[in-house]
């Protein structure tokens, strides 16, 4: 469910009309929706009512403060991947003690920030990142609570870009040799070892790859706590699909039917780091027509928007619904859209059948809310797009435009170019 409707051929978001937006703020422009973001946070809260549950954002997936901002008021705390996204958790006002760190490459200069910063614990993925934590935590007269994040090998059913819970990935410790890399941690004298970790992928639309995955958590659990390793947190990690298209992704509350009995048969506090299912479809991206071209072999839709803003299509072939925000015929007709940068691959959809649209229209790219910003660049030196915030009739701007200045800061030319 989410606000983003047309009414009489206009597109709203809540009760702000969305041309509204794209006049005053320009285009290109991330939009969100404060009452999306609440209700897709409170469906899987109240699916995990009857456990105790800690929900942490996944900031990766849009990592606004604001947004941020809206859920930690929910109660969420955070999951992040970097010293960056801890900077901006706490900005945001998180409670450390709801901060879960995860990534395969922690450097000693962000353990030591995450440390400092007391946040709840570290999802470590190898004995060595074990060895490094332990140091910094006895450097610092600390001491560090972590879970394993464990490579379940099962298979997510998703984009191969985005499966990361196979052998053959990077990610987690091999659950075959789990128990012997827990006990070596466990013998560090700075390590509070306290979870099992396991992220499988993203946009994955059922629950069985989870059922598959918790098959082999449980045991495991059993088996640590049998080797007097006292784990109490299972974080099961993030990977809840949403609907681009025409994907039939699992309610909260049936994956939460699904997976509760192996969960609570822990007896563990469960963890979850959803980020699409939050931000997903609580966002679009709005760009106005430049130019139609109309060649011999296509119909070229040119639009002010571009791969260094949203680049899921060019890199994953993403497919994102575009429509425009004021529909006034049902006139079809089948055209790529394109943006301005030097790239073929700077595409949002090709030989796609859209409603016929004209320079100067306003198009709509939906489910822009998770993995858009974030992942854009300042390719082609433009610029990255504004963020705007709607809560019922009113709208915020949350993060300006980049200027032309912003492009060049911190760059500087030598004396001897001169
Ligand atoms: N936890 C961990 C350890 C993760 O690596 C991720 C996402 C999440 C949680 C959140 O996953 P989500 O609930 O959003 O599926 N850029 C790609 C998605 C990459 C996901 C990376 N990890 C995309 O645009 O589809």
């Amino acid at each position: 469910m989410d606000f983003f409707e047309y009414r009489d051929g206009e597109l709203y978001c809540e009760e702000v009309k969305v041309a509204d937006i794209c006049e005053a703020v320009g285009t290109p422009v991330y939009l969100y929706s404060h009452r999306t973001l609440v209700d897709h946070y409170r469906k899987l809260d109240t699916a995990f009512a009857e456990i105790e549950h800690l929900i942490c954002f996944s900031v990766k997936s849009n990592s606004n403060l604001a947004v941020i901002r809206t859920l930690i008021k929910e109660g969420a705390g955070t999951d992040i991947v970097s010293g960056g996204e801890l900077f901006r958790s706490l900005k945001a006002g998180v409670d450390p003690k709801k901060v879960v760190f995860a990534g395969i490459g922690k450097s000693k200069e962000e353990i030591e920030y995450a440390l400092n910063s007391d946040i709840l614990m570290f999802n470590v993925e190898s004995i060595n990142e074990a060895y490094a934590i332990n140091e910094v935590a006895g450097r610092l007269g600390k001491k560090a609570m972590i879970a394993f994040r464990v490579n379940p090998d099962v298979e997510a059913d998703t984009h191969h870009h985005i499966t990361t819970g196979k052998k053959e990935n990077k990610f987690g410790i091999d659950i075959n040799i789990a128990v012997e890399i827990f006990r070596k941690a466990n013998e560090l004298p700075n390590l509070d070892v306290c979870g099992v970790h396991a992220h499988i992928g993203s946009q994955i639309l059922s629950s069985e790859p989870y059922v598959k995955s918790l098959g082999k958590l449980v045991p495991l659990i059993d088996e640590l706590r049998q080797n007097d390793i006292n784990i109490q947190n299972l974080n099961i990690g993030g990977g809840l699909g949403v609907v681009y298209l025409d994907e039939k992704p699992q309610f909260a509350s049936d994956f939460a039917a699904a997976i509760l009995p192996m969960v609570k048969a822990t007896n563990c506090r469960l963890l979850l780091e959803p980020g699409r299912f939050i931000t997903g479809n609580s966002g679009i991206m709005l760009t106005k027509v430049l130019y139609v071209k109309r060649t011999a072999a296509k119909n070229f839709v040119i639009v002010d928007a571009a791969m260094n803003d949203l680049v899921r299509p060019a890199l994953y072939e993403a497919y994102h619904r575009i429509k425009p925000i004021k529909i006034t015929s049902d006139e079809e007709e089948v055209v790529d859209v394109v943006g301005p940068i030097c790239e073929s691959s700077d595409f949002f959809a090709q030989e796609r059948k859209v409603l016929k649209v004209q320079q100067r229209d306003y198009l709509s790219l939906f489910t822009a809310g998770a993995y858009g910003f974030t992942m854009s660049s300042n390719y082609n030196s433009r610029p990255k797009a504004a963020e705007v915030l709607v809560k019922d009739d009113q709208y915020f701007i949350v993060r300006e435009r980049e200027t032309y200045q912003d492009l060049v800061k911190g760059e500087s030319i030598p004396k001897f170019l001169f």
